[in-house]
């Protein structure tokens, strides 16, 4: 029992010195009434129970001893092992913080590159070694009119106009090898316009392989300006050249014309030399008029006459002089607005001036085609969207447009054709000084000519002329309501007649054919019946009969409108017309019926 207990106690998970105590009581429990009281017959035998007792009270305790050892390393292991782990979380924590904090510092400066690529000022295009566009930034669509992702994928070269393939290949080798290059040319927009640019490229290596970047700065508006201002310097020393010629010449003829007119005069001149004389006289003149032309681009002529105008009522006045060239292919739409602030200046110079244009463009269109003449006030601020001079003020400006669909002008010759003397016409045909004339008269007044035109297509000029805060009504006010599209045949046998209805419906911005034979008339409408709105017709004409010609025009298109003419109200009696005028006729009256019969429903309606 004392073995087990003394045995049991060794092991009993109590400190080694409460262990000891504990077994030593234990023994002294057990030997001590042993040898005080009990008489020992044989000591062999205790002592040997001692030693025995001792032995496995000794074994107790190294066991224990062991034990105790074990716990501890275990505890120390476990110690240890709670330390490293709060080390290691400590050490994840730290790394988690550093992980973060380096996302953070990676997330802004990719979001600081991200912004400086997308929103920076000018295209940047990145490619890899072949030429493949790998990224673009946003400002590609103003530049050049591709969305981003039209461009990705597709070879730089898309860019660049054909002719210059090789030497932006021969560029790009270049780069490649590790130059950079700053260069200026000219790239092609989406649209296939001209871009001018100016280009910076050189190639970086990345962790993904070499990238070739070009950052591309569009030019093209600084290089117009440029164009604007080389041109405005070469016309004012041209003007300064051909004024000074043409003034000596101005004095040379006013004294040719001024002694052939006093030899004209003198009685005693040999009649066989008169007609000489003439001759010497018209050329003269005729050389006077074109001195007039070079001192008004050159803006030595006379003083302006300024005087307030509308310029509504200068376009009506060209028109009538003009009346005689437009011939019947031609459609003439006006888009004059009313009630136009007044310009100040010359009107006789500004008709000359739109004459011109009108004459420019009639010879532009030799196969036909559509004169649009359109007067608007604009405001000209820092925000005006079209190309104006650089020195023309900020301010209302009216502008007159004269848009034509005519041959246009080719792009080597656009810059000359307000040189004096530039002319594409034949000798006899045109001596270039319209548009020079134009150039100096516009420039005197204060205003700015823009030239636009695309070879095939046609040719517009603008022209800005300072306007006034007045308003004055036009005296030929146009009747908008009255406009129409199509052509209108007038066919009487009276000439003068004719004249009269095509000047009307001209200033009106109708397209007007006439006809003094009904027969003409008649074969022109057959073929033409589609572009024919309104028949306008004498119907006492010599050699036909008015109600026949009529249902003749009537089966060839059951729907013309036809307005009916004569001087005798009773003829109208039997003749079905949509409209009827009685002679005299007076252009209100003309305009009014026009307007009444356009405006009335179709026949089969
Ligand atoms: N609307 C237009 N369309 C096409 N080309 C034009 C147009 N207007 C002018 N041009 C070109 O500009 C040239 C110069 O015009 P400009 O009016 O100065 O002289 P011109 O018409 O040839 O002669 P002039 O005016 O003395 O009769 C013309 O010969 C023509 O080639
Ligand atoms: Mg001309």
């Amino acid at each position: 029992m004392i073995i087990v207990l003394v045995f049991v106690l060794g092991f009993v998970p109590l400190s080694l010195g409460m262990t000891a105590l504990a077994s030593f009581l234990v023994y002294a429990v057990y030997t001590v009434p042993i040898i005080l009281f009990d008489n020992i017959t044989n000591w062999q035998i205790f002592i040997n129970n001692n030693i025995f007792l001792l032995s496995f009270a000794f074994g107790g305790f190294a066991w224990r001893y062991y034990n105790n050892r074990l716990l501890l390393n275990k505890l120390s292991l476990e110690y240890d092992l709670e330390k490293s782990r709060n080390e290691l979380r400590l050490y994840s924590e730290r790394l988690e913080e550093l992980v973060n904090e380096r996302t953070r510092e990676l997330k802004k400066s990719e979001t600081m590159l991200k912004s400086l690529f997308e929103k920076a000022n000018d295209t940047i295009i990145l490619t890899d070694p072949e030429g493949r566009i790998t990224n673009v930034n946003s400002k590609v669509k103003e530049q050049y009119g591709y969305e981003k992702e039209e461009l990705i994928g597709q070879n730089i070269l898309v860019l660049e106009k054909e002719q210059d393939n090789r030497l932006f290949l021969e560029r790009y080798h270049r780069l490649l090898n590790g130059e950079s290059l700053v260069y200026e040319t000219t790239h092609v927009a989406k649209d296939g316009s001209p871009v001018h640019v100016d280009v910076s490229a050189s190639a970086v290596t990345l962790e993904d392989g070499r990238v070739v970047q070009f950052i591309v700065r569009n030019i093209t508006e600084k290089k117009r300006l440029q164009a604007q201002l080389l041109h405005a310097q070469r016309m004012e020393s041209l003007g300064t050249l051909t004024g000074g010629i043409a003034h000596d010449f101005n004095n040379l003829l006013t004294s040719i014309v001024g002694y052939t007119d006093l030899i004209l005069a003198e009685d005693s001149i040999p009649i066989e030399l008169i007609p000489k004389m003439r001759i010497i006289e018209t050329s003269a003149r005729k050389a006077t008029q074109i001195v007039n032309k070079l001192l008004n681009f050159a803006k030595r002529g006379k003083e302006l006459e300024i005087v307030p105008f509308n310029v509504n009522d200068v376009i009506h006045e060209a028109l009538d002089l003009a009346h005689r060239r437009f011939r019947a292919d031609i459609t003439l739409e006006l888009k004059l607005k009313q009630n136009l602030p007044i310009i100040k200046g010359d009107v006789a110079l500004m008709e000359q001036c739109t004459l011109n244009l009108i004459l420019n463009a009639i010879d532009a269109m030799p196969e036909g085609g559509t004169l649009e003449i359109e007067t608007e006030l604009v405001n000209i601020d820092s925000n005006f969207d079209k190309p104006v001079g650089p020195d023309l003020k900020e301010g209302p400006y009216i502008r007159v447009t004269f848009r034509d669909t005519g041959i246009g002008i080719p792009s080597d010759k656009i810059d000359r054709i307000f040189d004096p003397f530039f002319t594409t016409k034949g000798p006899d045909k045109g001596t270039g000084l319209g548009l020079a004339m134009v150039y100096g008269i516009i420039k005197e007044h204060g205003g700015y000519i823009n030239v636009e035109s695309e070879l095939g297509k046609g040719t517009t000029f603008e022209i800005y002329l300072p306007a006034s805060q007045m308003v004055m009504p036009g005296l030929k006010p146009t009747l908008d309501s009255l406009r129409t599209t199509g052509r209108i045949l007038v066919i009487d046998d009276e000439v003068p007649v004719l004249e009269f209805f095509k000047n009307t419906l001209l200033q009106e911005g109708m397209n007007v054919v006439v006809f003094n034979d009904p027969y003409a008339a008649y074969e022109y409408f057959k073929e033409n019946k589609h572009l024919v709105e309104l028949i306008i017709s004498d119907i006492m004409m010599p050699n036909i009969d008015g109600k026949k010609l009529i249902t003749g025009f009537r089966d060839i298109s059951r729907n013309i409108k036809i307005i009916a003419m004569s001087g005798i109200k009773e003829a109208f009696a039997d003749i079905e017309a949509d409209g009827y005028l009685f002679k005299p006729i007076k252009r209100e009256f003309i305009l009014e019926e026009i307007k009444k019969v356009m405006s009335s429903p179709d026949r089969s309606c």
